[in-house]
């Protein structure tokens, strides 16, 4: 299957997915990144993957930007789009577009912890445990369908830069698994849930 990563930073993800591509039969036909700067994009061409900016600075809403994201992303013919620390919100009219066939990992156990900081709330409420979800997108920000989890356990030494790499090497393991599942086809979502095999997630 073609399939399209949209990126903003450095693209740890990306590389996990790049590495992974040939054993899991996608073909990684196009990365577009919001930011100009983004590492992703560099390893990208590193791996000979055409890729794309587009600029949510340039536009002056964000309708005009998810149009022409979305006329981006649309020029590779995905079958699967994979958002890899896409920092965008999203509207409604973009994630419609790609309902059933946008993923998107964040780093925390979902439901809790959507939106940002998720490491330092997981630290601040003391939790024993925190982690990485794969998801579907929905409307609903980091809120559609669960994919799958890793739990990492939280050490009483830890910080926020040590969960986070922690729970990094976690995700570059769950999401080509994720994107593995999809491009068999025993991934999809069906009246906002997830189903792997036929079996509700
Ligand atoms: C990941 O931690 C992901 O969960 C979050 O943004 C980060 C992206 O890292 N949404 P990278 O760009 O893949 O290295």
């Amino acid at each position: 299957i073609n399939v399209v990563v949209v990126i903003s930073g450095s693209g740890s993800n990306l590389q996990a997915l790049i590495d992974q591509a040939a054993a899991i039969n996608i073909n990684i036909t196009g990365v577009i990144s919001n930011i100009a700067s983004a590492y992703g994009l560099t390893r990208a061409a590193q791996a000979n993957i055409p890729t794309q900016v587009v600029d949510h600075t340039q536009f002056s809403d964000r309708t005009t930007f998810d149009t022409a994201l979305m006329a981006a992303i649309d020029s590779y013919q995905p079958d699967l789009v994979v958002l890899a620390g896409f920092m965008r919100i999203l509207t409604p009219t973009f994630t419609k577009h790609y309902t059933g066939r946008m993923l998107n990992i964040h780093p925390s156990l979902l439901p809790k912890y959507r939106g940002l900081h998720t490491h330092k709330r997981a630290l601040e409420a003391g939790d024993k445990e925190h982690g990485a979800t794969v998801h579907f997108v929905t409307e609903e920000l980091d809120g559609g369908p669960n994919v799958i989890q890793a739990i990492v356990p939280v050490a009483g030494s830890d910080t926020e830069a040590s969960l986070m790499e922690k729970v990094q090497q976690k995700e570059h393991k769950i999401y080509p698994q994720a994107v593995a599942w999809f491009a068999e086809g025993n991934l999809k979502m069906e009246h906002n849930k997830a189903f792997l095999l036929g079996e509700m997630l």
